[in-house]
């Protein structure tokens, strides 16, 4: 069988399959924060993530929401179709946090009056900056009838993953959705959902069960991912 490797990111490796179509997504133990500058292996976190996202793309598939995972294939490997990424990241916020309680001074923890959706520039060189609909524009990633789907598409992806995680006794903070085109244009949901890409917190005690643990040194990180698995089992 001959693969090669497409893309090597910082925390999964693509390769290609017999299938054009089809790309085999490998999870990583590879973990990092601040564009990379942190970086550590944790053993056991590229099969959690692997789990972990299958699960939340086979639910929302459940749900009605497609996106290109195809299936889980082995503990860190799962196929999906292959996309043309659109170089936007687009965050969801329930809740402030992170980079929002920098931008607007609200303390972590504060809920917000309604969900918002941002977007950042994927482009390391810049640091991934965020940027309004006419920066995305002008840069020719997105119209403004796209950045409305994209929107509409997190909002709804929002709604699906809060109805999943309340009865687990999980608070989605923020979390954060990448889009590519299939070969007829149209944006598809892709890339991973997991404790990487998202705020988690422990309902009761506000206990962080993501990859904040990794960013701010809390220690307990693979601990962590499992509980969110566990809990995503539970019921
Ligand atoms: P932020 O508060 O740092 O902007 O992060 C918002 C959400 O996006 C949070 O759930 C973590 C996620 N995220 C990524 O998935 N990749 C990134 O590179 C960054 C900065 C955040």
């Amino acid at each position: 069988m001959m693969e090669n490797i497409l893309y090597e990111g910082k925390a999964k490796i693509i390769y290609t399959t017999e299938n054009p179509e089809i790309i085999r997504v490998a999870y990583k133990n590879d973990t990092t924060a601040f564009n990379g500058e942190k970086f550590e292996k944790l053993e056991g976190k590229g099969q959690l993530n692997n789990e972990i996202s299958s699960y939340f793309f086979s639910y929302l598939k459940e749900q009605g929401i497609e996106s290109h995972f195809v299936k889980k294939i082995s503990n860190t490997e799962q196929l999906v179709r292959r996309v043309d990424i659109v170089p936007l990241e687009v965050v969801t916020r329930n809740i402030a946090a992170g980079s929002l309680s920098k931008r607007i001074g609200w303390e972590e923890g504060r809920k917000m009056p309604e969900p918002i959706v941002e977007f950042y520039f994927k482009n390391d060189d810049l640091g991934d900056p965020m940027l309004a609909d006419v920066h995305i524009q002008t840069l020719g990633l997105a119209t403004e009838s796209d950045l409305e789907i994209l929107r509409k598409k997190a909002l709804e992806v929002n709604n699906h993953l809060l109805n999943l995680l309340e009865p687990r006794g999980l608070l989605l903070v923020d979390f954060k959705l990448e889009f590519g085109r299939d070969a007829s244009g149209q944006l598809l949901l892709a890339d991973e959902i997991s404790p990487d890409t998202c705020r988690f917190w422990d309902a009761e005690t506000q206990e962080k069960l993501d990859k904040d643990r990794f960013r701010r040194d809390l220690g307990g990180v693979t601990d962590a991912y499992a509980e969110v698995l566990r809990r995503l089992n539970s019921i």
